[in-house]
C-alpha cells in the first residue's frame, strides 16, 4: 500500500545482474534470450550479453579456442581479461543505468572449465585473476546430461571442449560447486518451455524477495 502511494518507480530496485551458466549444449544462449523477452514483457529494461564477448579480446579468444595446443593458463588469462573488460565497460554501466543485465556465462565457466583442463589451475587462482569484476546477484546453472548436450551440437562445429569425457568432468564440477555455493540448478533435459518457466519463477521470486525487504 505504502509503495503504491509513493510509486513503485522510486522504491523498487530495478537493476540486477543474473547469470546463466552450464556445459556446452545446456541451452544458456536460448534461455538467456527467452528470459530477457519475458522480463521485458514484465516492464523491465533488460540488457543481454555473453562470454566470450564480442570485443577484440573475445574475438581473439574464439580463435584461440579452436587451437587445442594453447596452454590452459593462457585460456584462463584471456577469459579473465575478456571478463574484466566486459564487466567494467559494459555490465557495470548498464547496471548503473537501471538495467537488468543477463549474462550468458560468466566467472563460473572459468572456474569449472579451466580447472577441469589442468590440475595446476586452482579455483583460488581463477578468483584472483578475476578479482576486479562484480559478483552476480543470482546464478542459475543449467544442468544436462553431456550425451544429450552433444546431440544438440553439429559434429562439424565442435570446439575443443566439446567431447563427452571433458564435458562430463565439467558437468560434475558445475554441480559440486553449485551445491556448495547454493546456486540454483535447473534441469535442462526437459523441453525448452518447461525449463524456461522454472528459470522465470526463480528470477521473479528473487526480484520480489529483494523488493519486499
Ligand atoms: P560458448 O558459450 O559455447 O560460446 P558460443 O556458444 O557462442 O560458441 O563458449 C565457448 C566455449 O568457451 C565453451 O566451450 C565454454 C568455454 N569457456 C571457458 O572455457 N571459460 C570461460 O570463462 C568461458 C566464459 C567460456
Amino acid at each position: 500500500m505504502f509503495k503504491k502511494i509513493i510509486g513503485y518507480e522510486y522504491l523498487n530496485k530495478k537493476s540486477f545482474f543474473f547469470v546463466l551458466d552450464g556445459i556446452d549444449g545446456s541451452g544458456t544462449t536460448t534461455h538467456t534470450k527467452l528470459l530477457a523477452g519475458f522480463l521485458e514483457n514484465e516492464g523491465y529494461k533488460v540488457h543481454i550479453t555473453q562470454e566470450p564477448t564480442k570485443s577484440d579480446i573475445g574475438i581473439l579468444l574464439r580463435k584461440i579456442l579452436k587451437n587445442s595446443e594453447i596452454p590452459p593458463s593462457t585460456d584462463a588469462l584471456l577469459f579473465a581479461a575478456d571478463r574484466d573488460f566486459h564487466y567494467n565497460f559494459e555490465i557495470k554501466k548498464k547496471l548503473d543505468e537501471g538495467f537488468i543485465v543477463i549474462s550468458d556465462r560468466y566467472i563460473e565457466a572459468s572456474i569449472v572449465y579451466q580447472c577441469s583442463q589442468s590440475e595446476d589451475i586452482s579455483v583460488e587462482w581463477i578468483k584472483l585473476i578475476n578479482k576486479f569484476v562484480g559478483k552476480p546477484d543470482l546464478m542459475i546453472i543449467l544442468d544436462i546430461d553431456p550425451k544429450i548436450a552433444l546431440l544438440r551440437k553439429k559434429n562439424n562445429e565442435l570446439e575443443k571442449f566439446e567431447n563427452f569425457e571433458f564435458l562430463k568432468k565439467v558437468r560434475d564440477f558445475y554441480i559440486k560447486r553449485a551445491e556448495n555455493e547454493k546456486y540454483n540448478i535447473i534441469n535442462s533435459d526437459d523441453i525448452i518451455e518447461i525449463t524456461q518457466e522454472k528459470i522465470q519463477n526463480i528470477v521473479l521470486n528473487y526480484i520480489t524477495k529483494i523488493n519486499a525487504n
